[in-house]
This record gives C-alpha cells, structure tokens and sequence, in this order.
C-alpha cells in the first residue's frame, strides 16, 4: 500500500465561452499509508477533478502528486497502480459479473489460474460467489455496484479511489454498502481516496475529512475535530443535520465578560435582541473582535429547554417563539425564531408545542462558536 501526497495542486479549465474556472486550486492533501480519507464538498466544487488527478485522467496545471514520495505526475494512468471505482458502475453488459472482474486481469495478461483465484476470493469477500456466472441486469443495484468494487479489488492496486459509487443506490442499501466498504478497509488495509457530497457519509465512513469548497480545500482533520471544532463558517455550515444555526450580530465587552448581541437590522449597529454571556474559556481568542460584528453559531442539539449537567450560569436563556415541530420518533426539532433570526433546535421526542407559543431555551455557550463575517474564520 502507498501514502500519497497532494502538494499544491491547480487545475483550470477553459469553458466555452472563453472564461476560465479553476476547479481546483492550490489543494495540499496526504492520505497516510492505509487510509480512508473522505473528501466532501458541494456540487461543482472540485471533488471529481481532483480524482482525476490523481488518477492521471486531466492534465495538471500546477502542483506535485507522489506516491511513498516519488513523484506520479509523468506516469501514465495505467502505470500509476491505482484503480478508480466511478458513481456510474459501467459494467460490460454483455459480461458475466466473472468476465467483468476478469476483464482487467486478463487485458494485463494475468495468468489464467491466478485470474480465477483472485475473481473467486474477492467475489467470496462480497458476497458474490452465487452471482459469477449472471450478467449485469440479472443482478441487483448492489450486486452491479459490488462487482464494480470487485473489479477493482482484484487489481490488488496501490490505492483506491472512489467518485461517489454508492449514490446510484437506495437509502438502506446506501446504508448497508457503507458498512461494508468499512469492513472491507479494514481488512484489506488498503490506501483510500473516497469523494462524496454526502457529510452524513463522510462522518461515518472517514478515518479523516476533508472539506472542499470552490476549489481550496477548507479543513482536514478527524471527523469529530471537524464537528465540533470547524474551521470556518463554510465547514461549520456543511457538516451536521440539521446544520448549525447561525445569528448575526456584535461583540461586547462588560460586567468582566464577553457578550454576543444579536442585531435584529443588517444596518444597525443597535442590539436589540438576546444577549448571551460568552463561555469564559472560549473569548482569549475575541479580543481584537469586541466591538464588531460577529457571527454567533450553535448546533441544534446545544439548544433545549433545560440542560442537564451544564455548571450555574454556563447555560444562557434566550425568549423566542415557536414556529413548528417536527416529532421524528426518535428526536423531535423545533423550530424557533428569536424575530430577527429562525433556528432549530434538537429537542426531546415528547417535546410539545404549539406555533406562536412563546418559549425560553438554554444555549449551551460553552459548546457554541462565533465566526468573523468577513474572513469566515472561526474566533472562538
Ligand atoms: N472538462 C471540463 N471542462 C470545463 N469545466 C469543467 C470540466 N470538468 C469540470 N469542470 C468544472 O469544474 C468545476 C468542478 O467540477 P467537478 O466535476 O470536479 O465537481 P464535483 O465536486 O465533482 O461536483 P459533483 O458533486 O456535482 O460531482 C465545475 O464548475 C465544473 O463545471
Ligand atoms: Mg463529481
């Protein structure tokens, strides 16, 4: 297996009508010897070029890749010991599920024996052997897409690379592919470059994330540092559902701590909506910030009505009126709105409301994040 190494990567494309995109930009990425590292972004924001990349498919306009520290970027796809597994399976139609994972084997002039050893030992690692000898559409959505994963499994490549391959699949088998894709990391202690635009994927599957946006790679770090310690206002936003909620307004400092003021105009700098006391532990980093606008960020389920186990005076409330609740079994959402902004909050599932009810919430501050509105960087 291999550790692979990003370094400044740059690719532009031209679009017709002469302008230029820069789908990926300056990205620096290493995916350790034996890795699942996810990358997660939105729709257009570079996901597939950098694959690609990586795979030799585009020209690269600027930046190094590197395998175990030898540079790749000469080599030819077929010599770079990788094999990519795509959203679309593309499976040959006319090809037995065997002759499809075959395929590869055969055209790099495997041996016969050895073809039939590796196609039957990976086929038993998923759960094909009974499938060898149909074709593609006497198969189900999993089956195609576990002999996708086959036919790169056989290849006993370097590193994997993974463009979206479960989103052709229905929920529970989405689920269920997801478990197996993880067991089968494991045990085959492979390198793996995994792109989806699916966080809830993302958290579950990665050793390591990293979030992409308009081509600049935002964070990367463990799925629980990403969570709860984002970089940014984009990262804090994409990770997490229901996302985080998001007030604007002002720092202020008094009464020997720091205050967020929710500002209920864009135009004004007068603060007349809630006001919370900051954790102490958490302003070292607001000083310069006291006095301008601030972007005030708490998760859904650092909002309740009480919060057990929070020390006196940790806990901030703040009045708001309810706007509806949704009861999912085995949580419930409300959602509120302070007037000037709507939020949600993650609440218990005997949670009952009615729309307009005046409500008072805790937010648990020590948990919650303020965001310069300029930069997007996280101060707090
Ligand atoms: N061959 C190309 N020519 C011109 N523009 C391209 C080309 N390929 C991609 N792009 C543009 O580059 C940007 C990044 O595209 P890319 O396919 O890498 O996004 P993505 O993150 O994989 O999105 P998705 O989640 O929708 O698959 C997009 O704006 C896209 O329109
Ligand atoms: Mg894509």
């Amino acid at each position: 297996m291999a550790q692979v190494t990003i370094e400044k990567l740059t690719k532009v494309f031209k679009q017709p009508g002469g302008k230029t995109i820069c789908a990926v930009n300056q990205a620096s990425l290493e995916i350790m010897d034996g890795e699942f590292l996810v990358l997660v972004g939105p729709s257009g924001c570079g996901k597939t070029t950098l694959l690609r990349l990586v795979a030799g498919l585009e020209e690269i306009n600027e930046g190094t890749i590197s395998f175990d520290g030898a540079g790749i970027n000469h080599l030819a796809p077929k010599d770079r010991d990788l094999a990519m597994v795509f959203q679309t399976y593309a499976l040959y139609p006319h090809m037995t599920a065997y002759e499809n994972m075959a395929f590869g084997l055969t055209l790099r002039k495997v041996a016969g024996a050895e073809i039939n050893q590796r196609v039957r030992e990976t086929a038993g690692l998923l759960g094909l052997a009974d499938c060898l000898d149909r074709k593609p559409k006497e198969l189900s959505g999993g089956q195609r897409q576990r002999v996708a994963l086959g036919r790169a499994i056989v290849r006993n490549p370097k590193v994997f690379l993974f463009d979206e391959p479960l989103s052709n699949l229905d929920a529970p088998l989405r689920a269920q592919m997801r478990l197996e894709l993880s067991k089968l990391h494991k045990r085959l202690a492979a390198t793996m470059l995994y792109v989806t635009h699916d966080q809830t994927e993302a958290m579950a599957m990665g050793d390591r994330i990293a979030v992409m946006k308009e081509g600049v790679i935002q964070q990367v770090a463990e799925p629980m540092v990403i969570y709860h310690q984002p970089a940014n206002l984009f990262v804090a936003g994409f990770m997490g559902t229901p996302p985080m909620n998001f007030f604007r307004g002002t720092l202020a400092q008094r009464e020997g701590g720091v205050f967020f003021e929710e500002r209920t105009l864009r135009d004004t700098a007068a603060a007349s909506g809630f006001s919370l006391r900051l954790g102490e532990a958490g302003t070292v980093g607001l000083a310069g910030h006291i006095g301008r606008a601030a972007v005030f960020g708490i998760r859904p389920e650092h909002i309740a009505e009480k919060l057990e186990g929070l020390d006196a005076g940790a806990g901030q409330r703040i009045e708001a009126t309810v706007e509806a609740v949704e009861l999912l079994g085995a949580e419930a959402h409300l959602y509120a709105s302070t007037g000037a902004h709507s939020f949600v909050a993650r609440v218990q599932p005997g949670f009952r409301a009615k729309p307009q009810q005046k409500i008072s919430l805790v937010f648990d501050v020590v948990r919650a994040h303020c965001f310069d509105p300029e930069t997007g960087t996280t101060i707090m």
